[in-house]
């Protein structure tokens, strides 16, 4: 695996590289564990390049979020890349990514507001950014994105088709746990009996599909039910519980639509913890 860790050298490398083989990308925060495997994984098999991206963007976080604390753990992820057998280790500089040069690409879009958007006004402008820009960089003929951050893959999705990125997305499963916890960085923040606390996000989704199934149709009897039995628990309290209607994005507030997307943000001492099913 190669490391590059300036712009410059990246845009070498890149040139070097035929335009008949297929690079595809993965970008993340680091910190990198099964869930961020998978999404490699799935490059591997489809691509002929591996490209992935380790950059903690300062600027999709909010002034009281976790920046400087964020998980930095390169040296172990460079032995799970190197082992999985990536070909590009990209690692850029903060002024790689934002220089003074370089035109921030702008999207708006209603569904960028609602849900974490609500509840973390920068997030989605700092990922719209960054990934326009790894994009511009990388210049890959697709990229990976999971379903756990199910509102920045449809985003990313329209983003790439509004600003004529010829890129496929490609939507991986959510990874998770045993006790059905999905993987996230953010994860190793907590403690014994918080991470079994945790668990139970899953299981009130896993609660509302079942409501689903058997054909329960009012969004706020299914909201409800998922509020009640995540809050049985006093370690938790739920920032948002949302059912999207895919087709259109709208929160449903009566008759679910089909396919929907159930969305749950909660906090656990001061950790947020997001997870979604996409139930049709
Ligand atoms: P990060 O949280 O590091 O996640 C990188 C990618 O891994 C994202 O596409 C995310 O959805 C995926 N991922 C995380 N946990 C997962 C799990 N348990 N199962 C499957 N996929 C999982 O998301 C970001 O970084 C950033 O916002 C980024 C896109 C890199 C822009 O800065």
């Amino acid at each position: 695996m190669k490391i590059i860790s300036s712009l410059s050298e990246f845009l070498v490398w890149r040139a070097s590289i035929s335009s008949s083989l297929k690079v595809g990308f993965v970008p993340t925060m680091g910190a990198l564990h099964n869930g961020h495997a998978a999404l490699i994984k799935g490059s591997l098999n489809e691509a002929d390049i591996t490209v992935v991206s380790i950059f903690v963007n300062p600027k999709q976080f909010g002034e009281n979020e976790d920046f400087s604390s964020y998980p930095r753990t390169v040296e172990k992820d460079c032995d799970l890349l190197q082992s999985a057998g990536v070909d590009i280790l990209f690692l850029p500089q903060y002024e790689d990514i934002y220089s003074d040069d370089v035109k921030s690409f702008a999207f708006e879009h209603f569904f960028s507001r609602q849900l974490e958007g609500k509840s973390r006004p920068n997030f989605f402008p700092g990922v719209v950014n960054v990934v326009s820009r790894l994009f511009n960089i990388v210049k890959p003929s697709m990229s990976f994105f999971g379903k756990k951050d199910a509102q920045q893959l449809i985003l990313i999705n329209k983003m790439v088709n509004v600003g004529g990125f010829p890129i496929k997305i490609i939507p991986v499963e959510t990874i998770r746990e045993p006790s059905g916890l999905a993987m996230s960085s953010r994860n190793i923040y907590l403690s014994k009996s918080q991470t079994i606390s945790a668990s139970k996000i899953y299981k009130s989704l896993l609660l509302a599909e079942s409501l689903l199934k058997h054909g329960e149709k009012d969004a706020r009897v299914i909201k409800n039910e998922i509020k009640k039995n995540l809050l049985v628990d006093p370690a938790i309290s739920v920032d948002y519980i949302s059912i999207v209607c895919l087709n259109d994005l709208k929160e449903v507030s009566g008759e679910v639509c089909s396919p929907v997307l159930v969305s749950v943000a909660v906090y656990i001492g001061g950790v947020r913890l997001i997870d979604n099913i996409f139930y049709e």
